[in-house]
């Protein structure tokens, strides 16, 4: 679907905040919806995954992830990308599908959604928009409390259905 809108996400914890935020938002605006893997998955461990993840975080790496299946952002002039809050930043996987794909969503619109347990937006919205630079519209990001994330589809949906006014 040319012109049309994606919802790329990685979730990790059991109650997939970000994975709910994702859905909701794909389900508003008409979009087709695709999930970040990393290669080899975190800890199922909440404090494992916290220290493994950390490192990484910090030091703004990459995190191996796994191909997209039927994935083509040619076909989309819109892509939302959803990330769990990461020590302050952006999950590694979502990261390196931003860092990866910089060249295929050039001239796109992108426009991040998060999730997080408290801290609000923190560093996520600047390091997305130091990914993209000038090189795709970076439009504004917004920050939804995971906990209650089920209690915001109103929210979701209306911050969906704004950007993709947009
Ligand atoms: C490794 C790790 C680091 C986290 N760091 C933060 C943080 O710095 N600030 C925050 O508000 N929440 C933090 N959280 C909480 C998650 O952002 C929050 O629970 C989120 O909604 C989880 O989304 P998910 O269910 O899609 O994985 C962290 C969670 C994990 C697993």
């Amino acid at each position: 679907m040319k012109n049309g809108i994606a919802v790329v996400y990685y979730s990790w914890s059991p109650d997939g905040n970000t994975r709910f935020a994702a859905e909701t938002i794909a389900k508003k605006v008409g979009a087709d919806i695709f999930e970040i893997k990393a290669e080899k998955p975190y800890s199922s461990d909440f404090r494992t995954c916290c220290d493994e993840a950390q490192p990484e975080c910090r030091g703004k790496k990459q995190r191996a992830i796994l191909p997209i299946e039927g994935l083509k952002l040619e076909n989309y002039s819109l892509v939302f990308i959803g990330s769990p809050n990461w020590w302050g930043t952006l999950a590694p996987p979502v990261r390196t599908f931003a860092e990866k794909n910089l060249e295929e969503l050039k001239g796109k619109k992108v426009c991040l959604f998060q999730t997080h347990g408290g801290g609000g937006m923190q560093n996520l919205g600047r390091d997305f928009a130091e990914i993209f630079g000038d090189k795709a519209t970076v439009l504004t990001p917004k920050a939804f409390t995971g906990s209650s994330v089920r209690q915001s589809v109103e929210e979701l949906e209306k911050f969906a259905a704004e950007r993709a006014e947009k």
